[in-house]
């Protein structure tokens, strides 16, 4: 089985416009899709640095002398560039998310289809696991998380559900948590509603949103003046905080104006959302949700 299927992989390259000699960062390496496609655009003085937290990613890291491995967090994007001499780079790649060989390893806990233990921890020296969260989190946590990042408008009832249950018998694997949960699933809708469970608390195990603030709000200190950010995101959560990142410099409220009305951000939009083709989404059924977005500085 493949590790996985890049995503969107032309359109997001295209948008770094690569130069020869540039220097690049895919923040999510992953199989290396993306990085090898950056690669083949670069000369032979270009210079690739890719990041990923997930030891089971480093295996596929690329022998190319102009390629680096960082096997980091990309939470803490510019402190490990200026850390390999690079203060400045020419574009920066994220491709969100899990890989399809995160969720295709029963034993990492991420998909709704083994019977695992309930881990979600990208990086495994994480403390927090999902099984964590179920057992020892409170019922008013578990039910904002439910809420926030899964969209459960039942999100407060499964929480006492929840509660209630590991008060009698820990929550431990994938399959304990379906059955304590199971009157909320009817056959129709199980499928979907699962995957938003395991969605909200994949999100809070690996700290998505806060990790995705931190890292947006680096990038107009590191990219170089005509530099690129083009990045794809697989949920609404995800996309929303990357949009207003780039028209408004901020993820909640208004940015301050001046006496005229005008407001000064950052980073500017570069073309329109991009999706993927009917057809990619025929052949990758994980391309389903991407959205590409892509910005440079504003001057
Ligand atoms: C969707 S996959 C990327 C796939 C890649 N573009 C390819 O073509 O194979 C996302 C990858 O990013 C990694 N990742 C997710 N969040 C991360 C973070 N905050 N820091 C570092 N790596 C992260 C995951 O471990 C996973 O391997």
């Amino acid at each position: 089985m493949s590790y996985h299927s890049p995503v969107l992989l032309k359109e997001s390259v295209d948008a770094l416009e690569i130069k020869p000699d540039g220097i690049y960062v895919d923040v999510t390496f992953g199989g290396g899709g993306h990085s090898k496609e950056i690669l083949s655009r670069l000369g032979e003085n270009g210079k690739l640095f890719a990041f990923d937290q997930d030891p089971d990613a480093h295996k596929n890291a690329l022998e190319d002398e102009r390629f680096t491995l960082i096997p980091q967090n990309f939470r803490y994007i510019q402190r490990f560039l200026r850390f390999y001499g690079a203060k400045k780079v020419d574009g920066v790649l994220g491709d969100f998310g899990v890989s399809s060989h995160q969720f295709d390893q029963a034993e990492r806990g991420f998909s709704t289809r083994f019977d695992a233990q309930l881990d979600m921890r990208m990086d495994q020296k994480a403390e927090v696991s999902a099984q964590h969260i179920v057992n020892y989190y409170s019922q008013d946590d578990i039910a904002n998380i439910l809420f926030q990042y899964g969209d459960l408008r039942n999100g407060r009832a499964m929480a006492k559900v929840i509660v209630a249950a590991r008060e009698e018998k820990k929550i431990e694997t994938s399959f304990d948590l379906k059955e304590v949960l199971a009157a909320f699933l009817p056959k129709a809708k199980e499928h979907k509603i699962l995957a938003q469970i395991f969605q909200a608390l994949r999100i809070e195990v690996n700290q998505e949103l806060e990790v995705l603030k931190e890292f947006l709000t680096q990038i107009p200190e590191i990219l170089t003046e005509d530099g690129r950010l083009s990045v794809i995101s697989y949920h609404s959560l995800e996309d929303r905080l990357v949009k207003r990142f780039i028209q408004k410099g901020m993820f909640e409220g208004e940015p301050e104006k001046d006496f005229y009305g005008n407001f000064s951000v950052p980073m500017a939009k570069v073309g329109g959302l991009i999706v993927p083709t009917k057809e990619e989404i025929k052949n990758n059924n994980r391309a389903r949700s991407a959205k590409l977005r892509i910005a440079k500085l504003k001057n």
